[in-house]
């Protein structure tokens, strides 16, 4: 059985409940309001109601922990060790074409240390979580990353910039280097599945720039928990204020990193 605190189950039962609706727009995508926020950067009224029911049911449990929401922005609160990282739908893209392949994220943050992660995909009803020294699982199995100690036999997960977004020919760049040493790349378009995926051993490893910190806090958790690593491109820490993150077993995130530290940008 996958160990669950009290805190946890609060998450979880937050996003079971965010999910059933989540399910029904996405058998419902005709009915979806949709805006934009930028050029190919959409938020439908799902994303928003995801967002706040989370907030609702996680703040009736835990009052006063602090928020960051993709949607909402920050939310400040008496408690000061506390703060969920929230992605209502990370894959909005995905989700409004009708591909499942999207994922409400939650991290939790203790005094500025990510402590517990969840990704729920609602349509597979795949639930990672993880807490910290507690291990990563998928729904109430253990999860562990891949042994794969070659690039050759590897299977990389990356995310691409879009139309209106910055570093297009860098990601070309450091695409074609990878593509040359690895077995594949993968662009599934939800980064915490991404990193979920490197949790159970799926991908081998992930890369990706110009990310936010509600993509990528609780599938850090996962891949640690999993026994895996996780930086910044640069080798730091950075990854929820910088934006970048790489993500593998001990033996191939060195390579991986010295791979794409050699990239020309
Ligand atoms: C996006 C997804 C995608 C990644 C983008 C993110 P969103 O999140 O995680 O895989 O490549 O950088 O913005 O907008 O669907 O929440
Ligand atoms: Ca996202
Ligand atoms: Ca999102």
């Amino acid at each position: 059985m996958a160990f669950s605190s009290p805190t946890l189950n609060v998450m979880v039962a937050a996003a079971r409940k965010a999910g059933r609706p989540l399910i029904r727009d996405f058998n419902e995508l005709e009915n979806l309001q949709i805006s934009m926020k930028g050029p190919a950067d959409f938020v439908t009224s799902a994303d928003k109601r995801t967002e706040k029911i989370l907030i609702d049911e996680l703040s009736k449990a835990r009052p006063g922990y602090a928020f960051l929401g993709e949607e909402g922005g920050a939310v400040t609160g008496a408690d000061a060790t506390h703060r969920f990282i929230i992605d209502p739908i990370d894959g909005t893209t995905n989700f409004m074409h009708g591909i499942p392949h999207f994922a409400i994220s939650i991290g939790l943050e203790r005094e500025g240390k990510l402590v517990a992660g969840l990704v729920f995909n609602p349509v597979t009803d795949d639930l990672f979580t993880a807490e910290k020294g507690h291990g990563a699982y998928l729904n109430n199995k253990r999860l562990r990353v891949a042994a794969r100690k070659d690039l050759a036999s590897s299977v990389i997960a990356t995310g691409l910039p879009f139309l209106g977004k910055e570093g297009h020919a860098r990601a070309a760049s450091e695409m074609a280097e990878v593509m040359n040493v690895t077995a594949g790349i993968r662009r599934f378009g939800s980064a915490s599945l991404d990193l979920a995926y490197v949790a159970a051993g799926r991908f081998d490893g992930f890369w990706e720039r110009s990310l936010q910190a509600w993509d990528i806090a609780a599938g850090i958790v996962l891949v640690r928990e999993a026994g895996g690593m996780v930086t910044d491109l640069n080798g730091g820490a950075d990854m929820l204020r910088g934006g970048t993150v790489l993500a593998g077993n001990e033996n191939l995130h060195p390579q991986m990193l010295k791979l794409l530290k050699g990239v020309k940008s």
